[in-house]
């Protein structure tokens, strides 16, 4: 479409600069939004209904903690008698010359120097009686050094 303007020249309105189009919410973003949104609602649905399993042992309630003297060739004491789900400290000393601990179900493996008390930490997980024993060639009595660990199954 033409039209003549006061100066005599010829303007097109095909020529003028195109009126940005507006495009307040592209069909493609409205639906993205969307789905997003469903899928929080779906997964904060499913964890409600759903909630997560109580992994074996439980949860971790305490922490215990235990004295043991280690000498030729025995622990004091000989016995430890832990709550499942503990988490338990054990502070290790010798009176004599250097000894080991090794507790295998819980992968517990430590010298004992004799210069200083060492603590290992780990989580009574399962239930039951573990044997444990010296870890370091200490004499005669080595293969004889040994106690238990008593792990009481958490009730129900
Ligand atoms: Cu104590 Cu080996």
């Amino acid at each position: 479409m033409h039209h003549n303007s006061p100066d005599g020249r010829v303007h097109s309105t095909a020529s003028l600069p195109p009126a940005p189009i507006q495009r307040p919410h592209s069909a493609e973003t409205f639906l993205k939004r969307n789905v997003f949104v469903l899928m929080l609602a779906l997964s904060a649905t499913v964890s409600w209904a759903w909630p997560q399993q109580d992994p074996g042992g439980g949860s971790v309630t305490e922490t215990k903690t235990v004295d043991i003297v280690a000498s030729r060739f025995k622990f004091e004491p000989a016995t430890i008698t832990v709550a499942q789900g503990d988490r338990v400290r054990l502070r290790l000393r010798s009176t004599d010359r250097a000894h080991g601990i090794s507790i295998r179900p819980f992968r517990v493996r430590a010298l004992i120097p004799t210069s200083e008390t060492v603590t290992v930490e780990f989580v009574a997980d399962k239930a039951g009686t573990f044997a444990f024993s010296c870890s370091e060639s200490c004499g005669t009595g080595h293969s004889t050094m040994k106690g238990q660990l008593v792990v009481l199954a958490k009730a129900n």
